[in-house]
């Protein structure tokens, strides 16, 4: 089954994303929807949220320490109040926007990984290394997955080109075919796509048989939008 996950970013407020959950939790038991959906709100919208056992509440971000003094960081001890077990690792905006390096970004992923978090793990080529061609775009998502246990089971893949997040240009399906079964070469896990996935053309993409489901940022910020895209995702047979 297609997996369906929403990336909150910096939007929606506590209150607008609790009314998200339920109305998403209420159209997927009316719906029978059983396909593995992920939501990650910002950390100030995380509660004990009461959701159908194919919801995962994840957050977007987390330092890798129970607590301490780490200045304006959240821990494992704060995310267990909330029952939180899934996590974004990685994801370019914070590669970046936000300059994380990949040590650190290798040590949150072990740390969590002991932890036994399901973790989303994002990797995408920015658009100087698509430009100077596949070669290059590979041996850079794979420059990414150095120090990455991928034998993890609680792993999933998403491969979010940097020049498609954000911008309305969406890989071509050939695009997202040819790497996610260059990467299925060496990946067992399930390999999402990101980047300006939207209603209009999710299906397409699914229909992809080496995309496992979708990482969606703007295009899943309306309620509306995202119950439409798990009832496309459940309607995709292969
Ligand atoms: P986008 O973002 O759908 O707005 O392009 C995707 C992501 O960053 O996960």
């Amino acid at each position: 089954m297609k997996i369906v996950a929403s990336n909150f970013k910096t939007n929606h407020t506590r209150l607008s994303t609790a009314g998200f959950v339920s109305k998403v939790d209420g159209f997927v038991k009316e719906n029978s929807i059983k396909n593995p959906i992920f939501i990650f709100p910002s950390f100030l919208s995380i509660d004990n949220f009461d959701v159908s056992s194919n919801i995962s509440i994840g957050v977007q971000n987390g330092y890798p320490v129970d607590n301490g003094s780490y200045t304006g960081e959240v821990g494992t001890d704060a995310l267990d109040e909330f029952g939180i077990k899934t996590i974004l690792i990685g994801h370019s905006e914070r590669r970046h926007i936000l300059k994380e390096s990949n040590d650190l970004i290798v040590k949150k992923y072990d740390f969590f990984k002991s932890n036994n978090y399901k973790i989303i793990y994002c990797i995408g080529e920015p658009l100087e290394v698509k430009t100077a061609g596949l070669e290059a775009v590979i041996e850079y998502l794979f420059s990414q997955l150095d120090g990455i246990d991928l034998s993890y089971e609680n792993l999933i893949i998403a491969y979010e080109p940097v020049w498609a997040i954000g911008t309305g240009k969406v890989a071509t399906i050939e695009d997202i075919n040819e790497i996610h079964t260059i990467l299925k070469t060496k990946i067992n896990t399930p390999i999402l796509y990101g980047g300006s996935v939207k209603v209009d053309n999710l299906e397409q993409i699914l229909n992809i048989k080496s995309v496992d489901g979708v990482l969606v940022g703007s295009g899943s910020w309306k309620i509306e939008d995202f119950c439409q895209m798990t009832l496309i995702a459940s309607n995709i047979k292969n």
